[in-house]
């Protein structure tokens, strides 16, 4: 008996080491092997791709959510294999990755619209006609309607005047709870103004329903995509085909003229049924529904978080807030309890630099992802056809050689213009952010009526920052808030 027990330890000792080294390099073997055949002189860029299936995901999850130090993810890149191009292999979200993480290459990615293509979210739930969704021509055509819609002139001129009246009661409803949960307040403030700019839906029964289908739709664009019951991709799927038929029913509704047609509204969803290209061609109902549906999804939290973050910074810098507080109350002395114009945005000066700083230290998204076409070889390294790119925004914006002292919510840091290409909180290329400038003017706004009327403060300064799926303070930053 002692001697098979001690051949069977033998064997499991001596099989110990080799199930190690093949769990070590099976990946690096699996992946490499086809790749490096064609490689014609040029390098895979360094790094390691980690486990069989998992990949490297338990040393994202260690960075992003033990340890609560997400940019040490890529420092640790850094100081083992060296700055290099800015490239690492590596295996993420269940395919071999090349993370991004430079100016130069980052910007080369997301301007080669025809070697990296978007494949998430997945089209079935962001629908096959969103420009989120399509590529090419047909990316082109959809965008240029978008733009027209959100961001011309004429379209920020009416949308600056109807969201003030969602943000003013707002504040005031905040102000009388006397302590909000800003995560929870902002999201909600954002959705109703969303929903009123894109289709005049009002606060109520209709609006709770919707708002409860896109966070199912959100938790959904997250997450794998197993399609049975109980899975949140499932759901999600639900949820999105009855946004289709509400937005559905309504896009209807106004072409034959039914009640709320009679209405002045002019809203996005009045713009994209009525915009002629130069050919005189206009979208079809299914892009309609679709891209308002996409531009719902991707406007809401988005902007609803940079404006919970614009309350978090501005509650940890006295001084920052003075100065905001003292160019708003000029302006609203001079508008005498008036709504503010686009004339007076244009004419802020520290504000935009107040805004310009609260997004780039929320990094809203942290990473966006593309699929390579084809093998492309970049300075010498090799990005192979098929692998996904993970295109790392949020290191540009953290690192201290691109910014000085990132971690400091600094606005004065843009008196100057960031160094070329390393502010990409939008993105870049054909597909940067479509509703930047809608953002950037939501949050003047938002700062305007905060600044002139109410006084508010952390109830958790010290509360620690969650980073996934975005960041956010583990409270939700719980504050106390007051009319001054
Ligand atoms: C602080 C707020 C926001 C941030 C940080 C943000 C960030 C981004 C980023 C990084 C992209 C590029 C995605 C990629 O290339 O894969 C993007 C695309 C996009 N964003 Fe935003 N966004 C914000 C607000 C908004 C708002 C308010 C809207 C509209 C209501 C919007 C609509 C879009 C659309 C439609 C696209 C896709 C554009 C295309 O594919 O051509 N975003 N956004």
């Amino acid at each position: 008996m002692e001697g098979v027990f001690a051949w069977w330890s033998a064997l499991a000792l001596g099989l110990f080491p080799i199930v190690v080294w093949l769990l070590w390099w099976w990946n690096e073997i699996w992946f490499l092997a086809p790749v490096k055949a064609s490689l014609n002189g040029s390098k895979i860029p360094p790094g390691h791709m980690g486990l069989p299936f998992i990949g490297e995901m338990l040393n994202f999850l260690w960075y992003f959510k033990i340890v609560k130090r997400p940019d040490d993810f890529i420092k640790s890149r850094r100081q083992r294999y060296g700055e290099g191009v800015g490239m690492y292999r590596s295996h993420l979200f269940g395919s071999p990755s090349i993370i991004a993480c430079s100016p130069a290459i980052n910007k080369f990615i997301l301007q080669s619209s025809d070697l990296f293509t978007i494949k998430w979210p997945s089209t079935e739930i962001i629908g096959a006609n969103s420009v989120v969704s399509v590529n090419g021509e047909s990316h082109t055509r959809i965008r240029s309607f978008i733009l027209n819609a959100i961001n011309k002139p004429e379209a920020l001129k009416r949308i600056t005047l109807v969201v003030q009246p969602g943000i003013t009661s707002s504040l005031r409803s905040w102000a009388e709870k006397g302590t909000i949960v800003a995560d929870d307040e902002t999201k909600k403030v954002t959705f109703e103004n969303i929903c009123n700019m894109f289709v005049s839906y009002k606060p109520g029964p209709l609006l709770n329903e919707l708002d409860k289908c896109f966070r199912g739709v959100v938790k959904g664009v997250r997450a794998q995509p197993f399609n049975f019951p109980g899975t949140a991709y499932h759901h999600a799927l639900r949820c999105r085909r009855k946004l289709g038929a509400v937005f559905r029913a309504e896009l209807e509704k106004r072409k034959q003229g039914g009640d709320s047609a009679s209405v002045e509204r002019n809203d996005l969803m009045d713009g994209l049924m009525q915009i002629k290209d130069e050919e005189g061609n206009q979208l079809g109902d299914e892009e309609v529904v679709d891209n308002i549906t996409s531009l719902i999804i991707a406007g809401y939290e988005s902007t609803g978080m940079a404006t919970m973050w614009s309350l978090y910074y501005l509650s940890k810098s006295p001084d920052v807030l003075r100065r905001l507080r003292e160019e708003h109350m000029e302006i609203s002395i001079q508008k005498k309890g008036a709504f503010i114009t686009m004339e007076d945005i244009k004419k802020m000066k520290y504000t935009p630099k107040v805004v310009e700083e609260t997004v780039r230290m929320a990094n809203i998204a942290p990473v966006i992802f593309r699929r390579v076409n084809k093998d492309v070889d970049y300075r010498g390294y090799r990005i192979p056809k098929d692998w996904k790119v993970a295109v790392w925004l949020r290191h540009l914006h953290t690192d201290p050689n691109n910014f000085e002292d990132p971690f400091t919510f600094n606005p004065d840091r843009w008196n100057e213009p960031a160094k070329p290409g390393t502010y990409q909180v939008f993105g870049g290329g054909p597909r940067i952010c479509a509703g930047n400038m809608l953002v950037r003017i939501q949050l003047s706004i938002f700062l305007h009526h905060l600044t002139i009327g109410y006084r508010w403060e952390l109830i958790n300064p010290d509360a620690k920052i969650r980073y996934l799926p975005h960041p956010r303070p583990v409270d939700g930053a719980k504050m106390a808030f007051h009319a001054i």
